[in-house]
């Protein structure tokens, strides 16, 4: 589902994010990215949603190699990846409905589909009595849950989230974090970058350590390992 083969990733100043890696994530798995500050995770993360291209080496995403996409396959591949931030990102004069309904209109669903699959996704994360909210009237649990709802919508295989609790409260973030293993039983994979101890030690998925741009652990049931 998603494969990388020896990626390196050297940023226009010479920073060396990422030296060569390696790693292979298989349709509804759930992986922790951990590792400390400046490792690169957000910039491995970044590589999967083409934000970022690598300097070297291959990405494969659901079988397509990123490097060899042709143009019109773009918005395709796009579609199919979901992505959340730890700055929620919404669209500021957009309505919660709006916020998520955007998603579907950019890839020209028609009004009737768009209606429905919003409500739907809003009563998945429990706000579906916000609809005509704006995001500065939510708090922040509430405006990652309109930020996951517009991730998922247009049911991508894959959620890619940075540190998408980094700016929440204990509860809130775990509240997040439920809703995310919900989203992943119910088919999708999650690949979620995050400094987060207590959740990741808890939750016990896999975890992938990232230290200087390499992979330096990669476990099934792991723990996060560090003492920040
Ligand atoms: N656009 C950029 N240009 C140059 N260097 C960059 C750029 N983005 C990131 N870097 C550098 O690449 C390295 C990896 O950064 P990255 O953001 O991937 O780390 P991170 O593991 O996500 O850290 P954090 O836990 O603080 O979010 C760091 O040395 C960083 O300074
Ligand atoms: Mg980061």
């Amino acid at each position: 589902m998603i494969e990388m083969q020896d990626v390196w990733k050297t940023y226009a100043d010479g920073t060396h994010a990422l030296r060569g890696i390696s790693v292979k994530v298989d349709r509804n798995e759930f992986v922790y990215v951990v590792g400390p500050s400046g490792a690169g995770k957000s910039t491995f993360m970044k590589l999967m949603y083409r934000e970022e291209r690598p300097t070297k080496g291959s990405i494969f995403v659901n079988g397509f190699n990123l490097e060899k996409l042709r143009q019109r396959k773009i918005p395709y591949v796009r579609r199919n990846i979901g992505v959340i931030f730890q700055d929620y990102r919404l669209l500021p004069k957009l309505t919660v409905f709006e916020n998520v309904a955007f998603a579907m209109e950019v890839i020209e669903a028609p009004k009737k589909i768009i209606r429905k699959r919003v409500m739907e996704v809003l009563e998945l994360v429990r706000l579906q009595d916000k609809i005509h909210s704006l995001p500065t009237q939510l708090s922040g649990g509430e405006q990652q849950r309109v930020a996951i709802a517009r991730a998922i919508v247009n049911n991508p295989s894959v959620i890619v989230a940075d540190e998408p609790t980094g700016n929440l409260d204990p509860d809130t973030s775990w509240e997040i974090m439920k809703l995310m293993e919900e989203i992943n039983f119910r088919g999708t994979t999650i690949v979620m970058a995050t400094h987060n101890k207590e959740i990741v030690n808890t939750m016990r998925k896999r975890v992938l350590a990232i230290e200087q741009g390499q992979i330096t652990r990669d476990e099934w049931r792991g723990d996060y390992g560090y003492e920040d």
